[in-house]
């Protein structure tokens, strides 16, 4: 008789190309977008794998619920702080992420909020959708004009160096702030490394690219925000924990700062009603990675690990 195969809960969903490509080799258990902790739990029990993604929190709890079987975590998303990497290597569970192929979309997005946020686009469109723009004001919307601009770039990572690549056509000085030099953007791009607060000080945009762990979260708060120029642009598409929320909500609307755009919270998906009330803000729901491409190739990276996991090889992007 044949072994029976192994058993991989999807925690929420994955998209078609990664359920392809596991269908041959395991039988796929899934939670669904509502799934809560307490279902999760009831549905690890005896799974090989579990398919993750930043909104599940994969704790002792969950670990426990799965038993001895459980071998490999794999996070669908570059992120992995949903993730208690110490419970899992103690389990000796393998921890993967994908990293690469999430790089442009993440980039892009952030150009993106970057244009929005200076242009103060959300409410003008806002405003046309409502009835309430009744035709060209000389002064109405006057935003902050990118070019010859200095972009401070906190990260320089993977995505945080697309960033800068994309940024340099308009970038008067592109700084930096990353625990290590690199050589490349500085060669290529003629981006300056400079301590946390110089950027704040110097930067008419500062864009957010760094994980969240215990030294950044909360990196943004008032001290950094009052740091900051008075017409510049913040930029979060990494974790919303790096940004105190409030704190961003009173310097918006105070002047503190000129605008801020944000793909990421501090508590998804609740956004609190000081953000959703504050002034020259851009919001999105975390579509950082959102295009087929990338989420396609997300669930390639998922479906890769895990096959490789249960087939006692290394997968590619192991973090634990
Ligand atoms: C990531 O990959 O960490 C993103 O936040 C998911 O889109």
């Amino acid at each position: 008789m044949a072994a029976p195969k192994p058993t991989v809960l999807i925690a929420r969903r994955l998209p078609q190309v990664g359920l392809e490509l596991l269908a041959g080799t395991a039988q796929i258990v899934e939670g669904g977008l509502e799934t809560r902790p307490g279902q999760l739990r009831e549905l690890a029990a005896g799974v090989s794998a579990i398919v993750a993604d930043p909104t599940v929190a994969v704790d002792d709890a969950l670990l426990e619920a799965a038993g001895s079987g459980l071998c490999v975590i794999a996070n669908f998303a570059v992120g992995y702080d949903n993730v208690d990497l110490d419970a899992c290597r103690r389990r000796r569970i393998i921890v993967t992420n994908t990293p690469d192929v999430l790089t442009d979309a993440t980039a892009e997005l952030a150009l993106m909020l970057t244009l929005a946020a200076a242009r103060r686009t959300s409410e003008a469109e806002a405003d046309l959708r409502q009835g309430r723009w009744s035709g060209l004001k000389p002064d109405a919307y006057l935003g902050l004009e990118l070019s010859g601009a200095t972009f401070g770039i906190v990260g320089m990572g993977r995505i945080g160096s697309r960033y800068a690549e994309l940024v340099r056509a308009m970038a008067g000085e592109i700084l930096y702030v990353s625990r290590s030099p690199k050589q490349e953007v500085e060669r290529e791009l003629g981006a300056e490394r400079v301590g946390f607060d110089d950027l704040l000080r110097r930067a008419d945009v500062v864009s957010l690219h760094v994980p969240a762990t215990d030294e950044t979260i909360g990196l943004v708060g008032r001290r950094a925000l009052r740091a900051m120029r008075g017409h510049a642009v913040l930029v979060n598409t990494a974790r919303g924990s790096l940004v105190d929320e409030e704190a961003l909500a009173n310097a918006l609307r105070s002047g503190e700062i000129g605008a801020a755009g944000l793909d990421v919270y501090e508590r998804e998906p609740a956004v609190t009603d000081a953000l959703l009330g504050a002034p020259r803000c851009v919001l999105l729901p975390h579509i950082g990675s959102a295009t087929t491409r990338a989420r396609d190739a997300m669930a390639r990276l998922v479906a890769e690990s895990v096959l490789a996991a249960l087939q006692g090889r290394d997968p590619r992007n192991r973090v634990a």
